[in-house]
Order: structure tokens, then sequence, then C-alpha cells
């Protein structure tokens, strides 16, 4: 067998592989759902992912983490993971062990464990600060949304194009004082809106799935999970914009030393995720997208994943039993 192809063959293999990474780190938050202990939830879902990655034949950089080396002790930006370091194919990785840390603390809807992985240089090494993300689903021409206009022109564009009202358009938007201006612009032009209290990775791809009814994703929140959400929709369909906001100074100069040089640059869904690129995740509580981990009475837990995988877009939905004894 050839380099290629025996690396072709890992990377088929390094698709299933990943939800046992996701699934890793599901399993040991789920311990602390509803316990309202955020911290205490993430530290678990951050050890037992780190330890998963260990398993696979790879050379893994993450590029977004946990945070910046000083602040994380693990999962931090730039560590390297994998059990093959220096050997295995290199591979960029963004993840979030747990997205969703006042979810599973209080035990609301859509906690995921998720990571996305990408040939070397193909994710934006986005800083963590916040971004503001406008989605909508598969099916529509390229370039229907533009941050560049307003909430109403893009709903426009999008009810015209679905050949329907905007006050037909449902769009999912974070449940925070800074959207009051925009919440109340959708809802003057009649569009119903969801509102969600976190977990905006699962939001965005609500966008894809029209049993959820929501057409479109719009406000800010996390870069690191914009980057996330936009691998996900380039294995599945749909377009994505994502501008950083800054809050300082400070942020601009983090920025600038990841190398993003314009920083009022609209990225569009491939400039954040480009080449080949993995999405997993796995549901730490029930939510639009997955399942959550479930104890069952004899002692075995279940789990529900997805993984998909943009050079095929083939979307698997896999749905685990792990026994207790060898997994707590
Ligand atoms: P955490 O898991 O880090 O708590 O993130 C949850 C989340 O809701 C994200 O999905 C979203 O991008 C971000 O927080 C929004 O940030 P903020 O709570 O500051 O509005």
């Amino acid at each position: 067998m050839t380099d290629t192809a025996a690396s072709k063959v890992l990377d088929r293999v390094l698709v299933m592989e990943m939800v046992r990474v996701t699934e890793a780190a599901a399993i040991a938050a789920s311990r602390l759902i509803g316990r309202g202990d955020e911290k205490a939830a993430d530290h678990a879902a951050v050890e037992a992912m780190r330890k998963a990655f260990d398993e696979l034949y790879i050379d893994g950089t993450v590029v977004i983490g946990e945070g910046e080396r000083d602040e994380a002790p693990m999962l931090y930006i730039g560590e390297k993971v994998g059990g093959a370091k220096g050997k295995g194919p290199k591979i960029d990785i963004a993840l979030d062990p747990l997205e969703g840390t006042t979810i599973t603390a209080k035990a609301g809807p859509n906690a995921l464990a998720v990571l996305a992985a990408a040939e070397e240089g193909c994710l934006l090494n986005a800083p963590d600060v916040y971004m503001d993300k406008l989605a909508v689903g598969p099916g529509y021409p390229d370039g229907i949304i533009d941050l560049a206009r307003t909430p109403t022109q893009n709903v426009e564009a999008v009810a015209k194009a679905k050949g329907v009202q905007p006050s037909d358009i449902i769009v999912c938007v974070l449940d925070r004082p800074r959207h009051a201006d925009l919440i109340a612009e959708l809802r003057g032009i009649g569009c119903g809106v969801v509102l969600i209290g976190d977990g905006d990775v699962a939001g965005v791809i609500a966008v894809t799935d029209e049993d959820t009814t929501i057409d479109m994703y719009m406000g800010s929140g996390g870069a690191p999970e914009g980057v996330l959400a936009a691998a996900a929709l380039r294995c599945v369909g749909g377009q994505f914009n994502g501008r950083l906001l800054f809050r300082n100074d400070d942020e601009k100069s983090r920025a600038r030393k990841w190398g993003i040089e314009d920083l009022d640059k609209i990225y569009t869904r491939d400039e954040l995720a480009k080449g080949d690129c993995i999405f997993a995740a796995t549901g730490v509580t029930s939510g639009s997208l997955l399942d959550g981990v479930k104890r069952l009475r004899n002692g075995t837990m279940t789990t529900e994943s997805v993984v998909m995988r943009a050079s095929s877009g083939t979307v698997r939905w896999i749905k685990a039993e792990h026994r207790a004894a060898f997994k707590d």
C-alpha cells in the first residue's frame, strides 16, 4: 500500500474514531448534568476528551480549544494531541469538550461534546472573542445571505427564495440583552423568533434540519463555536457568514497574533473551514440535534452522536450502548 493510500484509509477510519472522542467527553460530562457546577462539568469533559485523543493514530494540533496555554491546563490552543505525534497524519482540531456548560449545570437542552478535524491549516485560528453569525440551511442560491446587509434584507432574500412572506420565516437567536434590537427588528417584520438560552452550535445546525422549522440563525456568540458550526455546515450544506467582534484592544491584538489582519472581514463558511473536514458531536443533554446521555437501570449508558465528512457529504447518526463498568 502506498503512503497516500494508507493515509486515505486512515482518514476513513478516523471519521468513525472521532466519535469515540466526543462520546468519551459527553459521558464524562453527563455525570454532572443538573449539579449546578459548570466548571466541574467542563473539566470532566476536557479530561476525558484529552485522554480519548491519545487513543487515535494522529499527530493532532488543537487550533481552537479551551483557551491559550497560560489559561488552560489541557486542550489549549497549540497543544499536540494524539497517539502518533510526529508520525501520524497531521490534523488540525477545533474542539469544545462541553458546548453548553451552563446548560449542563442546569440540565437544559442541547449541550454537546463537539469537535471538527481538518487537514493542517484548514480551520480558522479564531481567537476566543465574539462573532456575529448568520446562517441559512441548504438549497438556497449561493450568496443569499450577507452579514453586510441588514437582518430585514437577509430575511426578505431568504423568504423570496423560499417563496414565502418574511413573516413566515423563523429565526433562531441567543436570548441575550445585546440582541434586543435584532429581536425587535425581526418581530417587527413578523418573523418567528426562537430564543435559545445557550448552545449556538446546535442553534446554527438547526437551520439544516427542516424538522426544527428554523430557517435562519442570527446574532453574536463565541467565535470558536462559529468555526465549529461552519465545519458542520460544510458537511451537510447550508451557508454561513461570520465576522469577529472585538470589545477591546487586547482582543484585537490576540486576533493579530493568530494572523488575522483584516479585523472587519466577513468570513464565509468555506473561509472558516476549508478542505476536507470532519465534524463530530455527541449529545450531553437532549436537544434538537441529538439525544443526551442516558443512564439505564441496568448500568448501561446510551449515547447519540453524529459524524459527518465534507468530502463525501456522508452523515452518520450513531446510537451506542456503553457498559458502565468499562466507562465510569
Ligand atoms: P459555553 O459552553 O462556553 O458556556 O458556551 C455556551 C454558549 O451559549 C455558546 O454556544 C455561545 O457561542 C456562547 O456561549 C455565547 O456567549 P455568551 O453567553 O457570552 O453570550
